[in-house]
Order: structure tokens, then sequence, then C-alpha cells
């Protein structure tokens, strides 16, 4: 059984927050994370948060004034919080001078418009390459060394590339120099309000286009020991190791000392060329299956992941010196068709090497995916293990996976990529965060907990049973029908709707999952958010055999009270058989036994 690394790094998040609010006049509600049950939840003000989030297109908040337009359409989605880039270039455009314009503007627009914010550092690295370090950082490659790549007589591609590297110190204390100055920026001006939540450092750390970085310095820490740091943290967690990572280990005898490849197995071999970010060397459909979720070349992508770990620590530890709040870093995945370190970033915080990055980087407080794949669920699994907290910094707009990652994984904070494009929020995903803020006191309660799952259903998909509180639950899909803009509605019927520039036809898009939150809170009382879905109930205890609908009521949470909109009864539950969920309505439902 593993035990909770993460969760207990989350415990001291809050801890450590306290501790230091004395010394550095950290006010009381200070976000951090706390554990509540077998979650660990983000809170803010003393009270768990739920981020219903979205991120903005990288560059948005680089102008103020082009982002002006874009905060009544954040507010009209329903988001509570705004995930926003901070370019280290803008930031620091001269060494040591510091630009705090664009957080200040940022930070007194989400506050007028009553909502939170996470930064990101785009400082080393934005999707492994390194285009938002300053000009003077880009221009000195001698202070500031860059990675480079191949190294087999038939490797075509080879030499310095554009990103830097982990074995620059120059460049680590520089980013930390920088970093440490936003925050204690950041507690100025935010210490006393929490407008600002979290930070994510870097963006999708990682080497491309090779498997590992084969500068001078990085062969030379290559073919030396591995850390007697991590060997110890290894040793001293063997049992609690993510199951891929200590296969990778075993098969090598559990050395407790060696190279990176006498310890954990080869590298790439140098006469493999890595097609640049395309796909993976020819794999069999076995292969393709699961090679996803698997180390290839394992000594490459752990050394890498060790040395950006490193890095990555000194630039959090700077910036919780200056202000200490949660701190997380995202991955771009490994993916079927990009399977080998190098096709993607190299070293990321990967599910692989999770155990690497708590080893190098205890102050990271959440290892966070960027979540674009189609196994939503499996990576929510991979990132949930060892008690990490789940946070998506990235996805898509599916409201279906707010709802299960909210409900079944625990997730603190849920943010589609992009949300300042030129489509609408679309209407479900604004339905379902302002069916979630209504619910998510209750979520919240019970996150942790065996009273609240989620359920996800797609068209064609047989009927599921599952078992919470009293009751086993048989869910059916019935359907959910995409909702129009809200430009388009309101229109007369006999004209056909029109739809703001860049949105399409709802029929011309694929169906939507339905999905709905399912809560346990009584011994025969259930509350309902979301649906497409109808629901049959069948006892699982002891006494009489049949069920039957108590009181059924549509409804809504005002201030965290209930407040009945309707009574269901009749028609419009089959006579008082057939519970059916509507997408994005809350019910509660009470349950009667009868022989
Ligand atoms: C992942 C990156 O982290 C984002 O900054 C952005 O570039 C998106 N990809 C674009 O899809």
């Amino acid at each position: 059984m593993q035990t909770n690394l993460l969760s207990a790094l989350g415990l001291m998040a809050c801890a450590a927050a306290l501790a230091v609010s004395s010394a550095a006049q950290t006010s009381a509600g200070t976000p951090c994370l706390q554990k509540h049950g077998a979650a660990t939840q983000l809170v803010v003000d003393d009270k768990p948060f739920l981020a219903l989030a979205g991120e903005l297109t990288n560059n948005a908040a680089t102008s103020l004034e082009m982002l002006e337009p874009i905060w009544p359409k954040i507010v009209a989605g329903n988001l509570n919080t705004v995930l926003v880039g901070i370019s280290w270039a803008q930031f620091e455009p001269e060494e040591g001078k510091f630009n705090y314009a664009q957080v200040d503007g940022v930070i007194a627009r989400a506050r007028e418009n009553h909502l939170h914010i996470v930064f990101i550092w785009f400082a080393s690295w934005k999707n492994g390459t390194s285009s938002y370090a300053p000009y003077w950082v880009k221009k000195d490659y001698v202070r500031f060394p860059r990675i480079q790549i191949g190294a087999g007589k038939t490797v075509s591609i080879s030499g310095p590339v554009e990103l830097l590297s982990t074995f620059g110190e120059a460049t680590r204390d520089a980013d930390a120099a920088a970093f440490g100055a936003l925050m204690r920026h950041i507690k100025e001006v935010d210490g006393a309000r929490h407008t600002v939540v979290m930070m994510q450092v870097e963006n999708e750390v990682g080497v491309l286009r090779d498997s590992r970085d084969r500068s001078p310095a990085a062969n030379r820490a290559f073919a030396g020991p591995v850390p007697a740091e991590l060997m110890q943290f290894l040793e001293s967690h063997k049992d609690a190791l993510i199951p891929e990572f200590r296969e990778v280990w075993a098969a090598n005898g559990y050395r407790k000392s060696g190279t990176w490849e006498e310890v954990f197995g080869p590298g790439k071999p140098a006469d493999v060329e890595i097609p640049i970010q395309t796909t993976t060397p020819p794999m069999s459909a076995y292969e393709h299956e699961v090679s996803w979720r698997q180390l290839h070349w394992p000594a490459d992508e752990i050394f890498m992941a060790w040395n950006y770990a490193r890095f990555v620590e000194k630039v959090v530890e700077a910036g919780k010196a200056g202000y200490n709040i949660p701190m997380f870093v995202n991955a771009w995945l490994q993916q079927p068709n990009h399977a080998w370190p190098g096709t993607y970033p190299s070293g990321g915080p990967l599910p692989q090497v999770h155990d690497i990055w708590r080893a190098g980087a205890p102050g990271v407080d959440i290892l966070a995916p960027d979540l674009y794949l189609e196994f939503f669920d499996r990576v929510c699994e991979r990132f949930s293990r060892g008690g990490n907290p789940l946070f998506i910094p990235e996805t898509s707009t599916d409201p279906a996976n707010v709802i299960v990652a909210t409900a079944r994984y625990n997730a603190i904070g849920f943010s589609p990529f992009g949300i300042d494009g030129n489509r609408p929020i679309p209407p479900e995903l604004a339905a379902t965060y302002q069916m979630l803020s209504q619910l998510s006191p209750m979520i919240l309660a019970h996150q942790g907990s065996d009273s609240m799952t989620a359920v996800r259903m797609s068209e064609g998909d047989s009927p599921r049973t599952i078992g919470l509180g009293n009751y086993n639950l048989t869910f059916t899909y019935t359907g959910r029908v995409r909702r129009l803009p809200p430009q388009a509605r309101g229109q007369v019927e006999s004209s056909p709707p029109r739809l703001p520039a860049g949105s399409q036809p709802a029929e011309a898009l694929p169906p939507l999952a339905a999905a709905a939150v399912v809560i346990a809170v009584g011994p025969d009382e259930y509350y309902f958010g979301g649906g497409g879905m109808r629901v049959d109930f069948a006892p699982n205890t002891p006494g009489p055999p049949n069920v039957g609908l108590g009181d059924v009521q549509e409804g809504r949470f005002v201030d965290g009270k209930w407040q009945v909109a309707r009574q269901i009864a009749g028609d419009d539950d089959a006579q008082g058989e057939i519970l059916v969920l509507h997408p994005d309505a809350i019910l509660r439902v009470t349950l009667y036994r009868a022989p």
C-alpha cells in the first residue's frame, strides 16, 4: 500500500504558511493546502476552495488593454479563477529592474470582477523551450548555457538548441532571483487580500528533440554517480514508489549506487534519432497500447527529471521565501504517438518520474497534468497516486470532465486552456460551472470520503450500477443536448439561430457525454448535480426490498442554503418510479423502502 507522500507535503504547506506567518507577516487566511480525509484541498481565507478556472492564452496578459474585453467573458462563463501567464522577459527587461505593472493590473481587474488568480511563471522554460527568457539572458549564451542534443555519428541534428540548460547555475540563480522578487511583490500587494491563490512555476519543462541534455556539463554528470540524496530518498520510500518507476529500479537489482545507467538502465543508444516532435520509433500494437505510460531509455528521463527538479526547487524556494502560497509544476504528457522521451519534454513532472520530482523538489506542492489526452480518468488516477493533489491547469472545455475530476478524483481545480480565445466559452461549461459553484461547499465537504462520486456516460453505454450509501444506483444514459451560445438564444424559432463568429452549429459538434455528481448525504437522502441519465435504486442493506422516491426537489443553493425551486412528481418522475437527471440541474432526493 502506498503511503501518501505528497499529502504529507500538502499538510506541510499549510503548516509552513503558518510557521512563517510571524516572521514574514503572512496574514491569516493565506492560501495553503490542507488534508481533508483522503483528499488534499486548497484553502483560501480559511475555507476550502474549488477553482472553476480557465487559462488565458500565453500572451494575453502582456497587454492589460487587450485583456479588457476578456474580463466580462470570464465572468459570464461563471469562472471563479483565471490562470494568467507572467513573462520573465516583460517582468525583468533589464537585469535587476522589475516591472510590476502587469501583475498589479491583473490583480486589480480580477478583484473588481470577484475572481481569483493563479499566475504562471513563464521563465526559463515554456513548453520545454526558452522563448520567455529576457533578451539579456537569451543573448548571453556563455553565462546562460543551452542544452546540446544529438550525439551519435548517424544523428543528423546535433549541437546546441535554444533551450536553457538545467546545468546553468547562473540561469537558475537569475530565474530564482526574479521569481523571489515577484513573490515578494505579490505578498506586498495581495498578502492580506488573497486574490492570488497559487503559482505555477515554469511551464511544461523538459528536453525536446533528444532524451537528455548532452552538453559537456550534462555528460559529466550523467557519467558520474547518482547523487546520494536521491538514492537515500528512493531507499527510504522503496515500498511507496510509483510502480512503473519501481520496476525499472528493480530490473537493475535495486542498486544502491552507481552511474545513472547502472542504477536505472540504459539511456538512448547513440544511433537512434528522435523524430522531431512527431512520433515514436516504430512500435508494435501492444507497445502502442501501453508504451505511453512506461519509461523508455529510463536513465535519460530520470536524469533529466532530477536535474529539472533540482533547478525548479531553487526557484520555488526563492519564491516561497518571498510569499509562501501553494506552487505547482505542469507536465506535457507522454502519449501513444509521443511515447519516447524527447518526443515529449524529457524530465518533466510525468507520473513515471513523480518520485524523482518529490525527491528533488520537495517545495513543489502539486505535480499537475496538462490533460488533453482521451484517457482522462486514467491520467487523473496516475496524477493522484502517492497523495498528489489533482489540479488540471490545462485541458479542453468538456463539462463532463470537470464533474468527474472534482467529484471522483477530488480535484482542487479545473482549467480549460485558451479561455480568452475568439470563440465563446461553451454554454455547457458555463452552466456546469454555475451548477458546481452552487454545490461546491457540499462537494468540498464530501471530497476525500466514500459518500460522493461522479458518473459519466456516453451514447451507447450499457447501464452502470454503483453502490453509494445504502443503495445501489443504476444509471442509464438518456442523452445530453448541446445548448445554444447565449448570443443565439431568444431569437425567433423560424429564423436559423445566428451563431457568434467562430462557433459551429450544435448539430455539427460531437455529442457531449452526460455526467453527474452524486452525493449521499444521509441514509436515504442524495443530491445529484448534472445529468443526461436516469437512475434506478435498489437497497444494499437488509430490510424491505422495494425503493420508492420520497421527495424529489429541484432547486439551488443560495449562500450555501438549499432553496427548492420546484417539486417533482407525477409525469416528471413516471408517477414516482423513475428519477431523471437533467444536465446542470440540482436535485435533492429522499427515498423510502417498502415490502
Ligand atoms: C501547452 C502549453 O503549456 C500552453 O502554454 C499552450 O502553448 C498550449 N499547449 C497550446 O495548446
